[in-house]
């Protein structure tokens, strides 16, 4: 027995054993309630407790939404959940056909203006944000939607995954990330006004195995999000790390909803009607997580088992993902062979 154990069975013999029992047993008591407490203050956010209201972004006054990977997914549906609030929308990605079909349906649709410009993140190309300095300096930006994001395609041990692969994935989620948000941010500080949202994922909460890449760039978004957040607090401008479970999606390559996978429409709805409003994810601050059934995910992840648990868990789930997808490569090799 070490020496500190034998001192402790030590002091339990020489002492009555009723203290020591009242001791651990308010240390119980406190941990219960304070847990208790946590979970009602979940349940009073995301039923009871209203968000900020759009208008204080200058929803419906000629103000401009600016959002990233807007053709698509998550981006897209923030697009039109904006402009049907009344912001007129500057739409960003790589397809300026898809590009262009969205913004002509938003402004038949929801009668505000839309500009669109093409680009891909992972080229890290200067000209592009020159562009984009230009653009964005002549509008009335209220609120930027940091979406666009690149992942590993499949999960992948780091020591194999291609160096393609890891420069977009640095290229798009942190430097784009950080290049986008030093345009925009000049013209909300002097209107004192504005709405960041960086749209992050539970892998920047828990580390990811086999997605290290892509878990790290979101940690980085989260940690960014918090430092930026409490520096612009006193200037009037609202920054939001938006904690995300899987959502229905080309990147999620999931095609079907289910209570833990919602579409793009009801997640974005819950974030847009919970601005400032942090639900599931109150240990981290200017983070957030309003879906409720992602908020509930997120508190059970920081409540319940440490750090570790979840970790080795996305190890075996990802190690298992990814014999399936080389499983299917190899299904789909042979068969184009065969034709
Ligand atoms: N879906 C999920 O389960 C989930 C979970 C957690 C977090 N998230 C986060 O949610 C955000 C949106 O994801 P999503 O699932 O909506 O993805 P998505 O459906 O694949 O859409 C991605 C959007 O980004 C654009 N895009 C992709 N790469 C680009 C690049 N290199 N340069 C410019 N634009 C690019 C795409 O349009 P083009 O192809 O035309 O460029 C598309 O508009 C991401 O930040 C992601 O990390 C998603």
């Amino acid at each position: 027995m070490s020496s500190f154990s034998e001192k402790f069975v030590q002091i339990i013999q020489e002492h009555d054993l009723s203290i020591f029992l009242a001791f651990f047993s308010i240390v119980g008591a406190f941990v219960a309630v304070t847990k208790a407490l946590s979970f009602w203050k979940l349940l009073f956010d995301l039923y009871l407790r209203p968000g900020k209201s759009l208008k204080q972004f200058g929803a419906d006054t000629g103000a401009w939404a600016v959002i990233t990977g807007a053709s698509d997914g998550i981006g897209k549906e923030f697009a039109c959940q904006l402009a049907a609030a009344k912001f007129n929308v500057l739409l960003i990605s790589r397809t300026e056909l898809k590009l262009q079909n969205l913004s002509n349906d938003i402004e038949s649709k929801y009668q505000v203006e839309s500009k669109t410009y093409a680009m891909d993140f992972a080229k890290g190309d200067k000209k592009d944000y020159e562009n984009l300095k230009e653009i964005i300096g002549k509008l009335n930006v209220g609120v930027l939607i940091n979406n666009v994001a690149t992942n590993h395609e499949i999960p992948t041990p780091f020591i194999l995954e291609t160096d393609e692969v890891i420069n977009n994935i640095v290229e798009v989620n942190v430097a784009g990330f950080l290049r986008i948000t030093k345009i925009v941010l000049p013209r909300m500080i002097s209107s004192n006004r504005g709405l960041i949202i960086n749209v992050g994922s539970f892998s920047g909460m828990v580390p990811t195995p086999y997605l290290s890449v892509y878990s790290a760039s979101k940690a980085f978004m989260s940690t960014f999000s918090a430092a930026l957040g409490t520096e612009l607090n006193s200037k009037g401008i609202v920054v939001e790390n938006v904690n995300l479970y899987f959502v229905v999606s080309a990147m999620s390559k999931i095609r079907k909803s289910s209570w833990l996978v919602p579409q793009p429409k009801p997640c974005v709805k819950s974030i847009l009607s919970k601005i400032g409003v942090s639900g599931g994810a109150s240990n981290v601050p200017y983070s957030s997580c309003v879906y409720p059934s992602h908020a509930l995910a997120n508190w059970l992840i920081t409540n319940t088992f440490n750090q570790s648990f979840w970790v080795n868990n996305g190890l075996s789930i990802n190690e298992d993902i990814r014999k399936r997808a080389l499983r299917k490569r190899e299904r789909e090799a042979a068969a184009s062979k065969a034709q």
